[in-house]
């Protein structure tokens, strides 16, 4: 049970201390290093969004236009960020959403953001477009709940054959990908011209096309199998031994679809602005989402989370935790497994602080009544 002092927030550490990750207090610190670390095309690729990169603002902005409702003369002696997603205790909702090509910000790759998550108590989602496969994420990371995400590809060969690797190492859920059929627009890779380095290996690309380097994230996207519809999803749901999340859904009509098809929860994103620019924010759409089906299944969400508070809002409008993608990838470039660590731990005092704050000693206690619009 943590306590609820002020001093729960990681501070930073003093002179004498090593200092690698310097004076980066919160998560708009990192990102702002991120930028000044990263090679450009990689920076792009992190950052950007589709078309004109309105949905990837509004995702951060509809935090912004929501106000927190405290309340008071709760007790608050003992509080917990801690909560469990599928089963799974977590220390805290919020996850690791996944995130392609984790090599190209430190050397050490998926498995050191996987080890950082662990550390931290929370869920790990493994993209399908990672530069490690799953058995060496297991193989070199604890054991701790982790998550694969999958994309069908046209060889579903390929695809059986990741899924089948994920379940042999005990990964604990499957986040079936559903918003992605192609890349979205993202001109910021087309300025820059982005492609993956030769020496950077993709195990899916090498085994959907037999090269020991993929092609670009784009070109990836146009081995996907774009056929799929909800009697695939019903059928991986009914062979898959792992519960199903459905990622990518935006409306409650969808929802009610993944949850009608058997899954076991479902993800409102909107790939982190990355897909089809001009839809809302994703904390806009999951109100909808979390009446039709957060009395069937597990309502998660991401995009746009940068601060506990945001996570309180979340909550409060229906979610029963959230993920963060960007983040982690600029505190993996800003320190390697060191600097995602400290990402999610000042997420973690955050959402701490803000809990005892609000008057709800734990997520669970987050109510509807604790936020209002603007
Ligand atoms: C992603 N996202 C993503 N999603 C997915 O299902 N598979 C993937 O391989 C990737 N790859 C990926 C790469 C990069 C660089 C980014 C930024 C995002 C989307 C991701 O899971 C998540 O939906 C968003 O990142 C959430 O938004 P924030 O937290 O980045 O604002
Ligand atoms: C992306 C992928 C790989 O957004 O999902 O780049």
């Amino acid at each position: 049970m943590a306590s609820t002092a002020d001093s729960d927030l990681p501070s930073t550490p003093g002179p004498s201390a090593p200092r690698p990750l310097g004076d980066l207090v919160n998560v708009a610190d990192f990102e702002r290093r991120a930028a000044e670390v990263l090679e450009p095309g990689v920076h792009g690729y992190y950052a950007g969004g589709a078309g004109d990169e309105r949905t990837l603002r509004e995702n951060v902005a509809a935090f912004g236009r929501h106000r927190l409702r405290p309340r008071v003369l709760v007790d608050v002696s003992a509080v917990s960020a801690a909560t469990t997603v599928l089963g799974s205790p977590v220390s805290m909702p919020l996850l690791v959403a996944p995130t392609a090509l984790h090599r190209l910000a430190h050397p050490d790759g998926e498995p050191a953001t996987a080890r950082a998550a662990a550390a931290a108590g929370t869920i790990y989602t493994l993209s399908t477009l990672a530069t490690s496969r799953p058995r060496e994420v297991c193989a070199e990371a604890p054991r701790a709940p982790r998550w694969f995400q999958l994309y069908v590809l046209r060889d579903r060969a390929v695809s059986q054959a990741l899924l089948d690797e994920a379940v042999e190492c005990g990964f604990d859920a499957i986040v079936l990908t559903v918003d992605a059929p192609r890349a979205g627009r993202r001109e910021r890779d087309v300025r820059t011209g982005f492609a993956v380095p030769a020496d950077v290996e993709m195990p899916a690309i090498r085994a959907a096309v037999g090269a020991p380097t993929g092609p670009s994230p784009v070109q990836f996207f146009s081995l996907l199998d774009t056929s799929i519809t909800w009697s695939d999803l019903e059928r991986l749901c009914a062979d898959c031994p792992l519960p199903v999340i459905v990622k990518g859904v935006h409306t409650a009509e969808d929802a009610r679809l993944a949850a009608d098809h058997g899954a076991a929860g479902v993800i409102v994103s909107n790939h982190g602005g990355r897909q089809l620019d001009g839809v809302p924010a994703a904390l806009d759409m999951l109100p909808e989402v979390a009446e039709e089906v957060g009395d069937r299944v597990e309502v998660l969400m991401d995009g746009g989370v940068r601060r506990g508070t945001d996570v309180l809002v979340a909550l409060a409008l229906g979610a029963g935790a959230v993920l963060v993608g960007r983040p982690i990838l600029w505190g993996l470039a800003c320190g390697g497994e060191a600097g995602a660590l400290r990402v999610l731990e000042i997420l973690r005092a955050e959402v701490e602080l803000g809990l005892t704050l609000l008057g709800a000693p734990t997520p669970a206690d987050v109510e509807p009544s604790h936020v209002r619009a603007g």
